[in-house]
């Protein structure tokens, strides 16, 4: 293997940073909130509008362009030999509910930056060139997160995630996604396709680049992500008469156990756990709480490590529920274990941004991101760009201009690379 079609071209190449900025502030406008954010779920209207748009730009690109049975969006430039791998790239374009501009849109909308900067210099890359949309890696109305992206590697099926539920419980998550016209027919299938490298950029969504003032962050992989639901069950009643020593108040189990996340979490260091989601039913001012679902999420590098904090977790949930007399039922929802990213892939996002005269550093991703699949099935690696506060999965999120260009600037000398390589 080696570099040896990198040529002075190649060197001199940059991504269209005005370009850019003026297609992320398109898709910004679809879904767009008064408060400068996106509220773009997967399967909505609002991801139909951005998806028939994006297959509109992938196309006048001369892009190939394949929709899978999860909606999973594959847009191919072939290479000259098509026998060998394809260097892929993409991210997703859901949103959180409401969430922002950059999370994920930037690593789609770069890509395709990347593509048509390759195109505009009339390059035909050994390999064929990749560019993916992946669907509801947010998993902001219809959880888990990485749905498209997991169906793909194998981490869960494509009729479990059909069957999964908008969160007030009402539509199908496959219906919805055949309502808007993007259930494709070809499998989704990590097997179906050959594919040597994949790189993903995305926003950081932490405070390390945007606090240290470093441009472009080069993760060595991501956290696990582990998803749990806990349901309680409390005695609905009227507050005025019932005494506070006889209650069965399922909020009130809740509250402690809520406690008891965030202690375990500082206790066993090296992890992170949050309670997320809570439903309070039903959630009267004056009805003491009969029921509560509440959601635990917890990261961490070490798998097993995540699972003691779990193991931890429930047994004192347990003993909170037995004393407040609320009975509790407790189920795993969704797993990712972490990723670990390719060595050279990694040192690859580090030495490209050196070359292009960008200060990096070398971290790890606390968020979840498509890669953590993808990266199971070929070799992975991301580029992360600074978070302004390190604020993100909020409408306020942002990211200067200069730095979305640096990293579609990175992201284009990798993909230059790595299809040179043969
Ligand atoms: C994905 O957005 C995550 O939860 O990290
Ligand atoms: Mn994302
Ligand atoms: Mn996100």
């Amino acid at each position: 293997m080696g570099t040896k079609n990198w040529n002075e071209q190649f060197e001199n190449l940059r991504i269209n940073g005005a370009r850019l900025q003026k297609t992320i502030e398109i898709s910004a406008k679809i879904g767009g909130t008064e408060n400068n954010g996106v509220q773009r779920c997967s399967a909505t209207d609002e991801d139909k509008e951005m998806r028939d748009i994006f297959a509109g730009w992938v196309k006048d690109c001369g892009c190939e362009l394949t929709i899978d049975e999860m909606g999973n969006m594959f847009a191919v430039r072939p290479g000259k030999n098509r026998d060998l791998g394809a260097v892929m790239t993409g991210s997703h374009l859901d949103t959180q509910r409401p969430g922002g501009r950059f999370d994920g849109i930037l690593g789609v909308l770069a890509g395709l930056e990347v593509m048509r900067s390759i195109n505009d210099a009339g390059i035909q890359l050994e390999r064929d060139f990749i560019l993916v949309n992946w669907t509801n890696e947010e998993g902001g109305w219809y959880p888990p997160a990485c749905m498209g992206s997991g169906v793909w590697m194998g981490n869960i099926t494509k009729e479990w995630a059909y069957d999964r539920k908008d969160r007030d419980g009402k539509t199908l998550f496959g219906d919805e996604l055949e309502r808007i016209g993007y259930k494709g027919d070809f499998p989704c299938d990590h097997k179906k396709w050959n594919v040597e490298a994949a790189y993903e950029l995305h926003i950081e969504q932490g405070p390390v680049l945007w606090t240290e003032k470093i441009q472009i962050g080069a993760p060595k992989g991501i956290l696990c992500l582990h998803w749990y639901d806990i349901w309680l069950e409390g005695t609905a009643n009227q507050v005025g008469p019932t005494p506070m020593k006889n209650r069965n108040d399922a909020l009130l189990a809740f509250s402690e156990m809520n406690v008891v996340v965030n202690k375990v979490a500082h206790q066993m260091g090296d992890m992170v756990a949050t309670v997320g989601e809570i439903q309070n039913y039903p959630n009267s001012r004056n009805i003491i709480p009969s029921k509560v679902h509440f959601t635990v999420d917890i990261r961490s590098w070490d798998d097993d490590h995540a699972i003691e904090a779990w193991r931890l977790m429930k047994k004192e949930f347990e003993m909170i529920a037995e004393r407040r007399g609320c009975p509790i039922k407790t189920e795993e929802f969704w797993k990712v274990e972490h990723a670990p990213f390719d060595k050279a892939l990694w040192d690859r996002v580090v030495e490209s941004a050196e070359e292009l005269g960008f200060s990096s550093r070398r971290m790890v991703s606390g968020a979840g991101h498509d890669m953590s699949e993808v990266n199971k099935v070929t070799r992975g690696a991301m580029i992360f760009v600074p978070s302004i506060d390190g604020r993100s999965h909020v409408e306020v999120e942002d990211t200067p201009w200069e730095d979305c260009t640096r990293g579609g600037d990175v992201l284009l000398r990798c993909i230059l690379k790595t299809a040179s390589e043969v």
